[in-house]
């Protein structure tokens, strides 16, 4: 818990309706990343349940994924692998399709990013339907890698994306609901 002097971490994240599309009320984290104390807050407590589980990768969904965990790689002094949107990585890929709360994406993993059985997390601003975090799972166990858990700092509790990978075995943190 914070200190009582600190703001809750979730008054650092607006909320603008109608974004991107009708309906939508769009979480935005950029707030957040705006102040150094709760970005380091946020970076720290995603960190905070792992000092003694033997990560060996931290791997992220693009964009807002990259911002948390690439902090919580260089914190950590662990390797960073990124799970970019198609057609975005060089080298040979695999890929994963999914629908999210807006639309519809794929993204991709490159075949080496990590030797099998490495001890990978997870790492996402946001979960939503989950459709991206399961995206990101399935990524990672193709290629072998043991899924520590999942981590995000938001959890939309009402589309019910943490409760599907929680069914899928998937130990899951968030930060807030
Ligand atoms: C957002 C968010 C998560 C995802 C969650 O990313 O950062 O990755 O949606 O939604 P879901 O649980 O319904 O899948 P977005 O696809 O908007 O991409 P961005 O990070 O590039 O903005
Ligand atoms: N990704 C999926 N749904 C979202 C929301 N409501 N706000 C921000 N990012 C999201």
């Amino acid at each position: 818990p914070a200190p009582p002097e600190e703001p809750q971490l979730s008054s650092f994240i607006r909320t603008i309706p109608d974004f991107p599309v009708p309906g939508i009320q769009f979480r935005d984290v950029t707030t957040l990343f705006q102040d150094a104390r709760a970005f380091r807050r946020a970076v720290d407590g995603l960190s905070a349940p792992f000092a003694d589980r033997g990560l060996e990768v931290i791997a992220a969904m693009d964009a807002r994924g990259f911002i948390l965990g690439g902090a919580m790689a260089y914190a950590l002094g662990l390797p960073f692998v990124p799970i970019r949107k198609k057609g975005k990585l060089p080298g040979t890929t695999l890929m994963e399709s999914y629908t999210l709360e807006y639309g519809e994406a794929s993204v991709e993993i490159h075949e080496d990013a990590f030797a099998a059985g490495a001890r990978v997390l997870l790492i996402d601003d946001l979960i939503a339907t989950g459709g991206t975090a399961i995206a990101g799972v399935r990524l990672i166990e193709r290629l072998g890698g043991e899924l520590v858990a999942a981590g995000f700092v938001v959890d939309l509790p009402d589309l019910g994306g943490r409760r599907k990978l929680e069914a899928m075995g998937v130990e899951t943190h968030v930060l807030m609901a």
